[in-house]
């Protein structure tokens, strides 16, 4: 989720860089970075933090003038965001630099061929391998170009990458692969961005690239090719947003926009986790198996959004590996002094990794012997320096203060966890676990379906805006899912909102329904146990009584179609996943509705997006 920027032209290549990182800084902000050429070299500089430090040490230490140069915003996923890890990177001898966004999955083969070959690498990122392997052809006679497309085909995983070489000043190659890329084409200059907003006060005229595409531009034009070589073509556009709206991607808010991230980011959390002989692996697991064998009990402690993620994943952890899950706020674990012992694994759970009540539960778990695990999404980030393990939801940055696409990275991010442990106890044979890894690949593609419907959810919202409160039931994964459509819809809209477990219904909340009062109902798939059966009933009971039922369900689920005023249809996929999928439509009507109420979406009143404070 980095932000990258390429120039070539008759300006200074410094300021379009700078400038064009402020406009992408939303992209990333744990460190930036800024490459020149200039008289056959490479003047680079790079500084852990947001662009405000780069920016100072070039004022202090200032950098030659130069007409090319790329520059990069780091979100970090491989390695701790300080210097040494910002990008540029650069080969052996500093002739290439190399700025990257995305996972490049067989880096580590890559980095050990390198150093058997005697290559020193510096950072602990999967980018400089890159750097290496670029400068290598060009050392050998390859121009920037192939050497770009030799290399790209060596690669697995998602990258955008931007290079220059010092012995070929006024040309800048790009190339992507499941990752953004666009070029701004201008008059004697042209552009590389990882979005518009990189460059969209010099030129509106815009050719994005296509999938496994390379391009180069020098100051008299732009050309591209496949990874072999052979010519090809992007798409060219005009762009008419505005620069607030460039950074949006055309959405009016960063909560929508993050919303329709969310294919891309489950891929993207599901990216290089199998090594080559099919065995799961995980970012920094510091526990060892023999360790994890021993763990008999697991309790995981979460706030907010995070904490619904964390219920969820206490279904899936304790079918898959048998052992005891409990799920706790984070502000009310250390408080009842739970009962933690070396063999306990605590996960803590946390978009931003600075939340101060979850921060205070692993502090007191690791004064216990407990071990820790985080799942986390911002690399480098407190809780997971603290923690004994980490794994990394790679959601990019979250701007919206309502969580969204961190929400369902966690999800997947714990099913990982789940499966891991199943491996390393053996509760599940191998094949098993491969099943249910290759239905996760499967979300990303469920999830745009969810997504293709946004405007059916739009009508709803419009329908119930003037609605003073809203009911939210599931069962079992959809429990949790009930909870976090709830919170949505307080955050952003400010109304009562409740989320149930539908078999509590009967115990008192029926008590709330009146004629004509909104209730979303997520419906289990249909499977051999009777959770499907039973909420059908419960969605029966509430109707009966005069609730305007909203009913989420497989999409050739006929049962439940009596019983429903509308429909919202979902792909099938098995009970313990569902939450990934049935959560988008909820998030789509807080969103809107707030909208239409006219409230600031991305930042509602009285929260914050990350609470530093107990
Ligand atoms: C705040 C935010 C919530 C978030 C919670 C936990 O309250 O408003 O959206 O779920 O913190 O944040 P974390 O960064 O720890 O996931």
């Amino acid at each position: 989720m980095c932000g990258i920027v390429g120039y070539v032209g008759e300006k200074q290549a410094q300021d379009v860089v700078i400038e064009g990182l402020r406009r992408l800084e939303y992209r990333g902000y744990d460190s930036a970075g800024i490459a020149l050429v200039h008289d056959d070299r490479i003047a680079t500089d790079k500084r852990a933090g947001k662009l405000a430090n780069l920016e100072k040490a070039i004022d202090e230490h200032p950098l030659p003038s130069s007409t090319t140069g790329i520059g990069h915003t780091r979100w970090a996923t491989h390695g701790a965001p300080n210097d040494t890890n910002a990008h540029p990177h650069l080969g052996a001898s500093g002739r290439v630099a190399v700025v990257h966004n995305g996972i490049i999955e067989n880096f580590a083969r890559l980095r050990d061929e390198l150093e058997r070959a005697g290559h020193e690498l510096l950072s602990e990122t999967d980018t400089e391998i890159t750097a290496h392997l670029i400068e290598d052809e060009v050392v050998a006679g390859a121009d920037l170009t192939t050497a770009m497309q030799n290399v790209c085909r060596r690669l697995e995983g998602a990258f955008t990458l931007v290079a220059v070489d010092s012995h070929d000043p006024a040309r800048v190659v790009a190339a992507r692969r499941n990752s953004p890329l666009v070029v701004g084409i201008g008059e004697g200059e042209n552009f590389i961005g990882s979005d518009v907003a990189a460059f969209i006060e010099h030129t509106r005229e815009a050719l994005e690239l296509g999938q496994d595409q390379v391009v180069t531009i020098t100051r008299e034009g732009v050309s591209v090719t496949d990874f072999d070589g052979n010519e090809a073509e992007g798409r060219r556009y005009h762009v008419d947003w505005d620069l607030a709206a460039a950074e949006k991607d055309g959405f009016d808010w960063f909560m929508r926009k993050e919303i329709f991230e969310q294919p891309r980011a489950i891929g993207d959390a599901l990216l290089g986790r199998h090594d080559e002989d099919g065995q799961l692996k995980l970012d920094e697991v510091r526990i060892s198996d023999d360790e994890l064998r021993d763990i008999d009990k697991i309790i995981i402690v979460g706030c907010g959004t995070a904490n619904y993620a964390g219920m969820v994943a206490k279904y899936a952890i304790e079918h898959w590996t048998r052992i005891p899950c409990e799920v706790e706020l984070a502000h009310e674990f250390r408080y009842r002094d739970p009962i933690l012992t070396r063999n306990t694994l605590v996960v803590a759970i946390s978009q931003s990794g600075e939340t101060a009540d979850t921060l205070m539960a692993i502090r007191h778990a690791v004064k216990q012997r407990a071990k820790v695990l985080a799942i986390c999404n911002t690399n480098g980030s407190t809780i997971p320096r603290e923690s004994d393990a980490v794994i990394y939801t790679h959601a990019g940055p979250e701007i919206g203060v309502a969580s969204t696409k961190g929400f369902l990275t966690q999800l997947v991010a714990c099913y990982l966890l789940g499966l891991y442990l199943a491996q390393v106890r053996g509760t599940k044979y191998g094949d098993e676990i491969a099943a249910v890894v290759r239905e996760l690949a499967q979300m990303p593609a469920h999830v745009e379906r969810v997504l293709a419907d946004a405007e059916t959810i739009y009508g709803l919202a419009e329908r119930f805006k003037d609605t003073k409160s809203v009911l939210f039931l599931g069962r079992h994964a959809g429990f949790p899912v009930a909870l976090e459509g709830a919170l949505k819809l307080k955050e952003l809209a400010y109304i009562h909102a409740e989320g149930f477990a539908a078999g509590e219904l009967k115990h008192g909340p029926i008590a709330l329904i009146e004629e004509g009062l909104p209730v979303f109902c997520v419906v289990p798939p249909r499977g051999r146990d009777q959770l499907h059966d039973k909420m059908v009933s419960a969605i029966q009971e509430i109707r009966a009584r005069g609730a305007l039922t909203i009913v989420l369900a497989e999409e050739d689920d006929d049962e439940v179609t009596p019983y429903a005023d509308v429909r919202i249809p979902l792909p099938t996929v098995p009970t313990l996943l569902q939450p990934v999928i049935a959560t988008v439509p909820l998030q789509l009507f807080s969103c809107e509705l707030a909208t239409l109420m006219g409230h600031d979406v991305d930042q509602p009143r009285n929260l914050a997006k990350s609470v530093t404070v107990e």
